[in-house]
């Protein structure tokens, strides 16, 4: 769900203008700055949320807690990166999510480059609707949305339940194995290829492209920046065949390459905007249901009590799921930028400002949420929570995900009387993306 040449965190690089180069190489170089572990240890202004480490230790939880406590609309400067404020509190998010005339996508969803920054040396300048503002987000996003709509996600239940089951069915009783790699990803790039209708056998491409273009240079999924700008170019290169193959049809497919291919609004988009709405529907139905997947086995083995409920009554699936993505909250924060001066808790935020929204605090303001720590898988209003955003950039394919973790589940209880974790889960180093890399499990049948 990134936009793949910016920054998006502290340590993450996807783009290197200048300053910011020199900032972020800090990180980069192995002679960060130190981490902050105890928030409570550093005067206020010193805490910034926005360092990938704390989410890779998993330790940002303080950090949010004492923002939402002490400076719920909170300012940090960075050089190369610019004026951007945290917002922490339930309501504060859903007010700047919900103000799209005050507050614009079009400058970004991630911190730190603008769009019109003619300094990158990447020279891959994508576009897609999460980083628009109407009318054009409303067109290009009118154009797709059909793919995940409730009639089609009917359609769709079927296939999605049987790959689920030959998922399951492959795994390896007795044997420790990584949850992730063995079933968050595979399950969800078997229902990539589906919505794309992308050739089956080379469906991990897709991994892969969502990896790239999320991952900066030099953090282990690709080495340098000529390497992410050549994969990705290879990305476009291979789904620029496909809409070809797709564009001549009479009779139009109901895969997304055919509906941009033919519709109105996006049949003439330009190669990089093409790339960057891809890059979007494939990192956006990717990284997010993938980590809801992983996080759902850790959130029950954290919390036994609550794997006994579910297994004494299975009909509390649908109830867990919204339970799960309010948990993990996969996306921990959207990025917009102040279109004009606006004050929020009596912080005086300027035009041209960036302004994070952390969901990931949000989801649990104990103002909002009650027990808001704690993982309830029969919590009352489960739903309402941050981790699909809301106003005009609502995420797509909420129910869609919604869809794959309840099948998963379904099945997964069919099937196994527990998925144990037996070793510690690792996690990615990015404030952008909450990734569970590695879970280690044994799989106990029924
Ligand atoms: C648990 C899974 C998911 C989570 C937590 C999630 C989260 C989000 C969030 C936070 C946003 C931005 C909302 C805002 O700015 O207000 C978003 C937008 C979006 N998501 Fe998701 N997402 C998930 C699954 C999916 C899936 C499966 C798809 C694939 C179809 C998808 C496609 C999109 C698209 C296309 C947008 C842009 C919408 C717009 O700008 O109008 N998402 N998502």
């Amino acid at each position: 769900m990134s936009e793949a040449n910016e920054i998006d965190e502290a340590g993450t690089d996807q783009k290197g203008s200048g300053a910011a180069r020199s900032f972020l190489s800090q990180y980069l170089s192995g002679d960060p700055p130190p981490i902050i572990e105890d928030p409570y240890s550093v005067s206020i202004e010193d805490i910034n949320v926005i360092d990938g480490r704390l989410f890779q230790r998993d330790i940002h939880w303080n950090h949010f807690k004492r923002l939402r406590e002490e400076d719920p609309v909170h300012f940090n400067e960075l050089p190369g990166i610019g004026r951007y404020w945290s917002v922490t509190r339930f309501d504060d998010i859903m007010f700047v999510d919900k103000n799209h005339e005050l507050f614009s996508s079009a400058h970004g969803i991630t911190l730190g480059r603008r769009v019109g920054d003619e300094s990158d040396p990447e020279g891959l300048q994508f576009s897609n609707f999460i980083a628009m503002d109407p009318p054009k987000h409303d067109l290009q996003r009118a154009t797709v949305t059909g793919v995940v709509a409730p009639r089609n996600l009917a359609k769709l239940e079927s296939t999605i339940r049987e790959r689920t089951r030959n998922v399951l069915a492959s795994l390896p009783v007795g044997e420790t194995f990584n949850w992730v790699d063995r079933v968050s990803i595979e399950l969800t790039t078997q229902m990539l290829a589906t919505l794309f209708d992308f050739p089956f056998e080379e469906r991990r491409k897709l991994t892969r492209w969502s990896d790239v273009a999320t991952a900066p240079p030099g953090t282990g999924i690709v080495e340098t920046a000529e390497q992410r700008r050549e994969e990705l170019m290879e990305c476009l290169g291979y789904f620029t065949r496909l809409w070809n193959e797709r564009v001549n049809t009479q009779t139009p497919g109901t895969d997304l390459i055919s509906m941009l291919a033919h519709g109105e609004n996006t049949k003439n988009m330009q190669p990089f905007e093409f790339l960057g709405n891809l890059i979007l529907l494939i990192v956006g139905g990717n990284d997010t249901t993938r980590n809801s997947m992983s996080a759902g086995v850790l959130a029950l083995n954290r919390n036994p009590a609550e794997y006994d409920k579910l297994r004494n009554d299975t009909s509390l699936i649908t109830n867990m799921v919204p339970e799960i993505i309010r948990w993990h909250t996969p996306l921990p924060y959207m990025r917009r930028t102040a279109n004009q001066d606006v004050e929020i808790r009596g912080r005086q935020i300027k035009a041209g400002d960036q302004v994070l929204m952390w969901y990931v605090s949000g989801n649990r303001d104990e103002e909002v949420i009650e027990r808001p720590d704690e993982f309830i898988i029969d919590r009352p209003n489960a739903r309402h929570h941050l981790s699909f955003g809301f106003g005009i950039h609502r995420c797509m394919g909420n129910r869609l995900a919604e869809m794959q973790l309840r099948v998963l589940w379904e099945e997964i209880m069919r099937k196994f009387s527990a998925i144990e974790v037996v070793g510690e889960p690792e996690r990615l180093r990015s404030s952008f993306i909450r990734g569970i890399t590695s879970l280690p499990v044994r799989v106990h049948p029924l």
